[in-house]
């Protein structure tokens, strides 16, 4: 696991959510609650921007069809059998980082 800072976040406990591009990758870091959560930024149903959704429930809200993930495993909801990427979250020393897995991380947990 690589975990890189995520610059910017304010941790005012306000809720949020910011499009980040980490790796190379789509990713949403959502403030909501007072936890924080990193999931893809893309929706699985037809491509939306999830960073237009809202967060209810534990869940995102897909703002094109209101498809909804959790934030904590990214599932969908039931019966829409999808789900999207879900990420690591670390806050150390005040700044934000959000953990993606490396293609060793792969090829060893096999
Ligand atoms: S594109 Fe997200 S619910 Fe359809």
């Amino acid at each position: 696991m690589k975990w890189y800072p995520i610059p910017g976040i304010e941790l005012t406990g306000k809720p949020f959510i910011r499009k980040v591009k980490v790796s190379g990758k789509g990713i949403i870091v959502i403030g909501y609650e007072d936890k924080l959560y990193a999931l893809g930024s893309t929706c699985p149903h037809a491509g939306a921007e999830l960073s237009g959704g809202w967060c209810k429930e534990g869940k995102i809200i897909c703002p094109f069809h209101r498809y909804s993930y959790d934030l904590q495993t990214g599932k969908g909801s039931p019966g829409q059998n999808d789900y999207v990427d879900s990420y690591p979250v670390e806050i150390r020393e005040g700044e934000v980082y959000v953990g993606i897995e490396t293609f060793w991380d792969r090829v060893l947990s096999r």
